[in-house]
């Protein structure tokens, strides 16, 4: 049986290559995308400082539905376009919000967020859905983060092509 090790690291950089070789063996093996996004989204939940929710928006064809997550209940679709996750699935471009307050548009699930890092997940030039993570705390998130997540999510991506 697999057990997620506690991380040790005490840098952003090495936190996050701590928790990709945690990903690499929580998935591998298995195919399945709601097992692996749940425990995905498990595993990035009580590994990151600072998160009070993060989890996946699936593209059902017409636009983006709730998947397995961690925190508050959300909110079920979002439109191509609207909102940070929207905007992240029409772009195919990480967004980085520092402020949510001034990000046009942003589409409020947990009043507590503050700031927010959405990844397009994109397989083969197929839109698979986004990857979303959000913050109490202001300007949580930078360009560490962005690679970090980047490469975890890639991880998610390939353990879904077997
Ligand atoms: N804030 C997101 C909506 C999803 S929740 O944060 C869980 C957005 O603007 O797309």
């Amino acid at each position: 049986m697999f057990a997620v090790q506690a991380t040790q690291s005490t840098t952003k950089a090495g936190l996050y290559e701590e928790l990709a070789e945690q990903a690499q063996g929580l998935l591998a093996g298995e195919r399945d995308r709601i097992a692996n996004a749940a425990n995905f989204a498990s595993l990035v939940f009580n590994a990151l400082p600072a998160i009070n929710w993060c989890g996946f928006y699936f593209f059902d064809g017409t636009e983006l539905v709730v998947g397995p997550f961690q925190g508050r209940p959300a909110c079920v679709r979002i439109a191509l376009g609207k909102g940070v996750c929207g905007t992240a699935a029409v772009e195919g471009k990480t967004q980085v919000v520092r402020d949510v307050l001034s990000f046009a548009g942003h589409i409020a699930c947990d009043a507590a967020s503050r700031s927010e890092i959405v990844v397009p997940l994109v397989d083969g030039g197929k839109l698979i859905g986004v990857w979303d993570v959000d913050s109490p705390e202001l300007a949580r998130f930078d360009d560490d983060d962005r690679e970090g997540m980047e490469r975890l999510c890639a991880i998610f991506l390939e353990s879904l092509r077997g």
